[in-house]
């Protein structure tokens, strides 16, 4: 920050020459002087896909969320086209009969998720699908890379995410976004994908990822959580961390990443405000599994309104800098924007 005043902050006068509540005494006034706005285009709708066909499963952990099979999975990608929604994020149940040490359902070019891209392909429809590159949903032990003794190896999963990310180009990914944090993971995608000849590819890096009790709900939307062995704190972050975040986003950036995201969201906004005002490239936050359970929890016992806390919750990542958030409130948010304009 270059002033040496907060944003916002520099001394303008005095009491009563200067009365803040002036501007904010009406509600075309707060209109004029509002400082950021959300609109449908700055959401990302995460979906969770699942074998059958029209079969809808809730997510217990997460009020209002449905893992879908293919088809309806189509019919979202419709119903988020029309809200003006203009990407969506799929995550896949993978049978547990197909989870396995190597994780070789990831580079099945007939896993779930890429029959899905295909499918929403299909329709012709604008809309950017954007693939999870990690190996979690598909390994026996829940984790994200592959592991010996123990260990998480690194260059090892590599390989096995540049074979991942091979097949969801060719179903169609708008979008590779890489999530276990192992290193060199975007330099080594975007190397493969242009010698593939997919230069167009972009890539969206989970570039500050925290190891974080957050996505708990997550992993029961995955059905990770019963097999995830130990934590991820050899890959993912620690939570006490910032510098560590700029190195990661610089590193990310420098081997070819697009788009860079910080995860979780609202209890790293401080990250997301760094990230964007230091590198100014287009920066991401994930309202995480944990966030919308607990806005969607405590609103079903009737302690928060869940509209308003959504709205402010996702209008605080635009205020900290981000360009675009990844919620699974965006048809429902989209709604409501759509209901007030
Ligand atoms: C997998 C992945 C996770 C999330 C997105 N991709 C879980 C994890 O790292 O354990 C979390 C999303 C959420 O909690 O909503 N690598």
């Amino acid at each position: 920050m270059s002033t040496p005043f907060p944003r916002g902050a520099a001394p303008t006068g005095q009491f009563p020459t200067v009365r803040m509540r002036r501007n904010r005494r009406a509600e075309w006034s707060r209109k004029l002087v509002s400082e950021s706005r959300l609109s449908a285009a700055d959401l990302i709708w995460p979906l969770f896909v699942l074998e059958g066909t029209k079969v809808r499963h809730p997510v217990a952990s997460m009020p209002g969320v449905e893992r879908l099979s293919i088809d309806l999975i189509v019919e979202a990608a419709r119903e988020a086209s029309d809200l003006g929604i203009p990407a969506l994020a799929l995550f896949p149940y993978t049978d547990p009969n197909l989870r396995s040490d190597d994780a070789r359902e990831a580079f099945n070019p007939m896993n779930l998720v890429c029959r899905a891209t295909r499918a929403i392909k299909a329709t012709g429809l604008d809309i950017g699908i954007i693939l999870d590159v990690a190996l979690d949903p598909y390994t026996s032990h829940g984790h994200d890379g592959l592991v010996r003794d123990g260990v998480i190896l690194n260059d090892e999963t590599v390989a096995v995410l540049i074979k991942q990310s091979m097949v969801q180009v060719e179903a169609g990914a708008d979008i590779l976004a890489p999530s276990d944090m192992m290193d060199g993971r975007i330099g080594a995608i975007r190397a493969a994908l242009e010698a593939a000849g997919h230069s167009d590819t972009q890539i969206m890096s989970y570039a500050a990822k925290y190891a974080s009790a957050f996505y708990g709900p997550f992993r029961d939307a995955v059905g990770s959580s019963s097999t995830l062995k130990g934590d991820k704190r050899t890959y993912q972050m620690d939570p006490a961390n910032s510098d560590e975040a700029m190195r990661e986003v610089a590193l990310d950036i420098a081997e070819g990443a697009d788009m860079v995201m910080v995860k979780p969201g609202m209890p790293y906004l401080d990250i997301v405000r760094l990230v964007s005002e230091t590198f100014k490239v287009p920066t991401f936050a994930y309202q995480v599994s944990g966030e919308y359970a607990m806005i969607t929890g405590a609103a079903e016992r009737g302690w928060l309104d869940a509209d308003k806390t959504m709205m402010e919750s996702l209008l605080a990542f635009k205020r900290a800098g981000a360009a675009g958030i990844l919620t699974y409130f965006a048809p429902r948010a989209a709604r409501k924007i759509a209901a007030e304009a």
